[in-house]
């Protein structure tokens, strides 16, 4: 899988691709990056990649700035990527041009795992006020929101999209670690302790030191939906309305609605 980055501040992802898993992966050859400066495509002496908004009346102004389209389809095209209406996947192989931006399409763990199947991600950090409407038209396959909240930096947001899906990447990370984790099945995921034993008076639960296997599962599963009903009640709604829940699950469900359960912090 490629990645590849248009920004006006190549630092600020490149921390992310060169520290940690990411960078063993990137070491392994499993990811390779590619970081555009948006700046080196500016075709004016002050290398200008900002401009006002259309749209003021009577002298007054619309706030805030907007990236310009020309340097932005330039590095658009500097990485192959070409307008909707003339890409040919075969020569291309697997690509999808996002753009990260508050009203954009919420991201999800589904959506993660369609990228993930992607040969190339080319992601456009906005900056400002963000970019004009026109590279969207001609170039974005997808806008993406990754939150009710809006960051100052595109960058920010593009990394935590490349983060969730780089990890599903065969051979990134194990895939047992993928299994239980939240989202994984519509469920969050169950509390989890290591050494020592005893902390600060909490003592691990003492199932987790059974060695009972079919016990454990079954506590780990009603933490899990524990947690999901007092956190994410609309998550239990959808896993219910797209029957993915087993029928244990849906059992503990119908039990701990009744009232039998316990506080999943606990
Ligand atoms: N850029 C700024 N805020 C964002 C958000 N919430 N999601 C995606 N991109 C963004």
């Amino acid at each position: 899988m490629k990645f590849h980055v248009l920004t006006l501040f190549p630092e600020i992802p490149r921390a992310f691709f060169e520290n940690s898993i990411m960078a063993k992966a990137v070491d392994r050859g499993l990811i390779q990056y590619n970081l555009v400066n948006i700046r080196d495509f500016a075709y004016d002496t002050h290398r200008t990649c900002d401009d006002k908004p259309y749209g003021g009346v009577l002298g007054k102004r619309v706030p805030g700035m907007l990236m310009l389209p020309e340097p932005l389809s330039f590095a658009l095209d500097s990485v192959g990527v070409k307008p909707k209406t003339e890409r040919d996947e075969t020569t291309t192989g697997k690509r999808r041009v996002i753009y990260c931006t508050p009203s954009g399409k919420p991201f999800t763990q589904d959506l993660a795992r369609q990228y993930a199947e992607q040969d190339e991600l080319v992601f456009i950090c906005g900056r400002y006020e963000g970019i004009d409407q026109r590279i969207i038209d001609l170039y974005v396959d997808d806008e993406v929101s990754i939150g009710d909240y809006v960051l100052s930096s595109g960058e920010v947001a593009v990394t935590v999209v490349i983060d969730a899906v780089y990890r599903l990447i065969d051979g990134v990370i194990s895939s047992e670690s993928l299994e239980d984790e939240s989202h994984s099945d519509g469920l969050l995921e169950y509390p989890q302790y290591t050494r020592p034993e005893i902390f600060r008076d909490l003592s691990v639960p003492e199932v987790l030191l059974s060695g009972h296997h079919e016990k454990i599962r079954k506590w780990r599963l009603r933490k899990r939906i524990e947690k999901t009903l007092l956190f994410r009640p609309d998550l239990i709604e959808k896993a219910r309305d797209s029957a993915v829940l087993s029928e244990e699950a849906e059992l503990l469900l119908k039990e701990l609605e009744n009232g039998n359960g316990s506080d999943p912090q606990n």
